[in-house]
Protein backbone atom coordinates (compact mmCIF):
# COMPACT_ATOMS: atom_id res chain seq x y z
CA UNK A 1 0.00 0.00 0.00
CA UNK A 2 1.10 3.53 -0.29
CA UNK A 3 0.66 6.19 2.14
CA UNK A 4 -2.24 6.67 0.38
CA UNK A 5 -4.08 3.50 0.60
CA UNK A 6 -3.95 2.84 -2.79
CA UNK A 7 -1.68 -0.77 -3.97
CA UNK A 8 1.04 0.42 -6.39
CA UNK A 9 -0.31 -2.25 -8.64
CA UNK A 10 -3.56 0.34 -8.98
CA UNK A 11 -1.84 3.30 -8.61
CA UNK A 12 0.38 2.01 -12.31
CA UNK A 13 -2.68 0.92 -13.55
CA UNK A 14 -4.89 4.21 -12.89
CA UNK A 15 -1.92 6.43 -14.36
CA UNK A 16 -1.74 4.47 -17.41
CA UNK A 17 -5.35 4.62 -18.38
CA UNK A 18 -5.14 7.68 -18.01
CA UNK A 19 -2.33 7.91 -20.62
CA UNK A 20 -3.69 5.71 -22.57
CA UNK A 21 -7.00 7.81 -22.88
CA UNK A 22 -4.54 10.97 -23.17
CA UNK A 23 -2.39 9.27 -26.19
CA UNK A 24 -5.89 8.38 -28.31
CA UNK A 25 -6.87 11.30 -29.94
CA UNK A 26 -9.56 11.72 -27.40
CA UNK A 27 -13.10 13.69 -28.72
CA UNK A 28 -13.35 16.65 -26.24
CA UNK A 29 -15.59 15.03 -24.38
CA UNK A 30 -13.67 11.97 -23.65
CA UNK A 31 -11.19 14.19 -22.41
CA UNK A 32 -13.58 16.38 -20.11
CA UNK A 33 -14.82 13.10 -18.62
CA UNK A 34 -11.40 11.98 -18.21
CA UNK A 35 -10.77 14.86 -16.16
CA UNK A 36 -13.64 14.82 -14.18
CA UNK A 37 -12.63 10.64 -13.55
CA UNK A 38 -9.17 11.78 -12.61
CA UNK A 39 -10.18 14.34 -10.27
CA UNK A 40 -12.03 12.21 -8.19
CA UNK A 41 -9.40 9.20 -8.18
CA UNK A 42 -7.13 11.73 -6.56
CA UNK A 43 -8.90 10.61 -3.30
CA UNK A 44 -8.75 7.19 -3.05
CA UNK A 45 -10.77 4.51 -1.13
CA UNK A 46 -10.14 1.16 0.22
CA UNK A 47 -12.01 -1.55 0.01
CA UNK A 48 -12.29 -4.63 2.57
CA UNK A 49 -10.04 -7.44 1.06
CA UNK A 50 -11.47 -7.58 -2.20
CA UNK A 51 -10.87 -11.75 -3.14
CA UNK A 52 -9.16 -12.22 -6.53
CA UNK A 53 -11.78 -14.62 -8.65
CA UNK A 54 -10.89 -16.25 -11.83
CA UNK A 55 -13.57 -17.33 -14.01
CA UNK A 56 -13.33 -19.23 -18.10
CA UNK A 57 -12.92 -16.18 -19.88
CA UNK A 58 -10.06 -14.64 -17.63
CA UNK A 59 -7.76 -17.18 -19.31
CA UNK A 60 -8.08 -15.71 -22.73
CA UNK A 61 -5.92 -12.02 -21.03
CA UNK A 62 -2.68 -13.36 -22.09
CA UNK A 63 -4.03 -13.73 -25.80
CA UNK A 64 -6.20 -10.33 -25.21
CA UNK A 65 -2.96 -8.25 -24.10
CA UNK A 66 -1.03 -9.03 -27.58
CA UNK A 67 -2.03 -6.38 -29.53
CA UNK A 68 -1.41 -3.52 -26.82
CA UNK A 69 2.03 -5.15 -25.93
CA UNK A 70 3.13 -5.14 -29.84
CA UNK A 71 1.36 -1.56 -30.18
CA UNK A 72 3.02 2.09 -28.57
CA UNK A 73 4.80 2.15 -26.27
CA UNK A 74 2.04 3.89 -24.26
CA UNK A 75 -0.67 1.06 -24.51
CA UNK A 76 2.25 -1.52 -23.89
CA UNK A 77 3.00 0.31 -21.10
CA UNK A 78 -0.89 0.03 -20.52
CA UNK A 79 -1.23 -3.57 -21.07
CA UNK A 80 2.15 -4.40 -18.99
CA UNK A 81 0.26 -2.52 -15.64
CA UNK A 82 -2.81 -4.70 -16.76
CA UNK A 83 -1.58 -8.39 -16.87
CA UNK A 84 0.57 -7.20 -13.50
CA UNK A 85 -2.83 -6.61 -11.47
CA UNK A 86 -4.44 -9.33 -13.25
CA UNK A 87 -3.79 -11.87 -10.51
CA UNK A 88 -5.49 -9.57 -8.02
CA UNK A 89 -8.23 -9.17 -9.71
CA UNK A 90 -11.97 -10.04 -9.23
CA UNK A 91 -13.03 -11.28 -12.57
CA UNK A 92 -17.00 -11.89 -12.71
CA UNK A 93 -19.42 -13.31 -15.19
CA UNK A 94 -21.35 -10.72 -16.79
CA UNK A 95 -25.14 -11.65 -16.32
CA UNK A 96 -27.56 -12.11 -18.48
CA UNK A 97 -27.26 -14.41 -21.92
CA UNK A 98 -24.71 -13.55 -24.14
CA UNK A 99 -24.41 -13.96 -28.54
CA UNK A 100 -23.32 -17.07 -28.42
CA UNK A 101 -20.10 -17.68 -31.35
CA UNK A 102 -20.63 -20.57 -33.77
CA UNK A 103 -17.68 -22.52 -32.19
CA UNK A 104 -16.60 -23.58 -29.19
CA UNK A 105 -14.72 -21.95 -26.80
CA UNK A 106 -15.78 -19.26 -23.93
CA UNK A 107 -18.85 -17.79 -24.51
CA UNK A 108 -19.61 -15.32 -21.55
CA UNK A 109 -18.18 -11.78 -21.24
CA UNK A 110 -16.01 -11.44 -18.13
CA UNK A 111 -15.61 -7.88 -16.13
CA UNK A 112 -13.38 -6.85 -13.55
CA UNK A 113 -13.92 -3.89 -11.06
CA UNK A 114 -11.00 -2.27 -10.10
CA UNK A 115 -12.03 0.93 -8.72
CA UNK A 116 -16.09 0.94 -8.39
CA UNK A 117 -19.09 -1.68 -6.68
CA UNK A 118 -17.72 -4.48 -5.20
CA UNK A 119 -14.04 -3.47 -7.12
CA UNK A 120 -10.45 -3.20 -5.31
CA UNK A 121 -11.45 0.19 -4.41
CA UNK A 122 -15.15 0.37 -3.48
CA UNK A 123 -16.95 3.65 -4.23
CA UNK A 124 -19.99 5.21 -6.29
CA UNK A 125 -18.58 8.27 -8.11
CA UNK A 126 -16.08 6.74 -10.34
CA UNK A 127 -15.93 3.14 -11.82
CA UNK A 128 -13.06 1.91 -13.64
CA UNK A 129 -12.98 -1.48 -15.21
CA UNK A 130 -11.86 -3.91 -17.80
CA UNK A 131 -14.57 -6.28 -19.93
CA UNK A 132 -13.27 -9.23 -22.30
CA UNK A 133 -15.41 -10.56 -24.41
CA UNK A 134 -14.11 -14.21 -26.12
CA UNK A 135 -13.41 -14.34 -29.75
CA UNK A 136 -17.32 -14.07 -31.61
CA UNK A 137 -19.36 -12.83 -28.93
CA UNK A 138 -21.01 -9.81 -28.66
CA UNK A 139 -21.89 -7.52 -25.75
CA UNK A 140 -25.37 -7.07 -25.77
CA UNK A 141 -27.48 -3.66 -25.92
CA UNK A 142 -26.99 -1.58 -22.83
CA UNK A 143 -27.26 1.62 -21.28
CA UNK A 144 -26.60 3.51 -17.95
CA UNK A 145 -27.12 7.09 -16.59
CA UNK A 146 -23.58 7.85 -16.04
CA UNK A 147 -21.58 8.84 -18.32
CA UNK A 148 -18.74 6.47 -19.65
CA UNK A 149 -15.48 6.33 -22.12
CA UNK A 150 -13.72 3.26 -23.80
CA UNK A 151 -10.10 2.47 -24.29
CA UNK A 152 -9.85 -0.48 -26.96
CA UNK A 153 -6.63 -2.52 -26.54
CA UNK A 154 -7.71 -4.81 -29.30
CA UNK A 155 -9.68 -4.62 -32.53
CA UNK A 156 -13.54 -5.18 -32.21
CA UNK A 157 -16.58 -3.55 -33.14
CA UNK A 158 -18.36 -0.89 -31.08
CA UNK A 159 -21.94 0.45 -31.74
CA UNK A 160 -23.59 3.72 -30.00
CA UNK A 161 -26.67 5.75 -30.42
CA UNK A 162 -27.62 5.55 -34.42
CA UNK A 163 -23.92 5.34 -34.91
CA UNK A 164 -23.72 1.87 -36.78
CA UNK A 165 -20.77 -0.33 -36.09
CA UNK A 166 -17.25 1.09 -36.16
CA UNK A 167 -14.13 -0.20 -35.18
CA UNK A 168 -12.44 2.31 -32.71
CA UNK A 169 -8.95 0.06 -33.11
CA UNK A 170 -5.97 -0.94 -30.72
CA UNK A 171 -5.38 2.05 -28.33
CA UNK A 172 -9.04 4.06 -29.77
CA UNK A 173 -11.22 5.67 -27.35
CA UNK A 174 -14.69 6.88 -27.55
CA UNK A 175 -17.53 8.78 -24.98
CA UNK A 176 -20.73 7.35 -24.29
CA UNK A 177 -23.00 10.20 -22.98
CA UNK A 178 -25.50 9.05 -20.42
CA UNK A 179 -28.32 6.67 -21.17
CA UNK A 180 -27.24 6.01 -24.79
CA UNK A 181 -27.91 2.74 -26.34
CA UNK A 182 -23.76 0.90 -26.93
CA UNK A 183 -22.85 -2.35 -27.56
CA UNK A 184 -19.70 -4.50 -28.66
CA UNK A 185 -18.21 -7.32 -30.67
CA UNK A 186 -15.11 -9.56 -30.57
CA UNK A 187 -13.26 -10.14 -33.77
CA UNK A 188 -14.37 -13.64 -34.93
CA UNK A 189 -10.71 -14.87 -34.01
CA UNK A 190 -9.76 -13.08 -31.09
CA UNK A 191 -11.24 -11.69 -27.65
CA UNK A 192 -11.96 -8.16 -27.35
CA UNK A 193 -10.45 -6.00 -24.18
CA UNK A 194 -11.38 -2.91 -23.08
CA UNK A 195 -11.73 -0.38 -20.23
CA UNK A 196 -14.03 1.75 -19.60
CA UNK A 197 -14.33 4.97 -16.88
CA UNK A 198 -17.62 5.65 -15.57
CA UNK A 199 -18.52 9.22 -14.08
CA UNK A 200 -21.89 9.66 -11.72
CA UNK A 201 -22.47 12.61 -10.14
CA UNK A 202 -24.83 11.45 -8.18
CA UNK A 203 -22.19 10.06 -5.85
CA UNK A 204 -19.30 12.96 -6.89
FE1 LIG B 1 -21.44 0.75 -20.68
Amino acid sequence: MTETGRTEAVKAFLGAVRLGFEGSSPQAQTRACLARVFDRLSDPVVADNVPAARVPTSDLIDQALQPALQADETMAALAGCLRKLDPDLPWRMRGGKDVQPGETGPTTIANAMIVGPGGLEERRDVWVGVSLVPPGVRYPDHRHSPEEIYLFLTGGRFRHGESGWFEPGVGGSLYNEPNIQHSMEAPADAPLLAVWCLYDPRHA
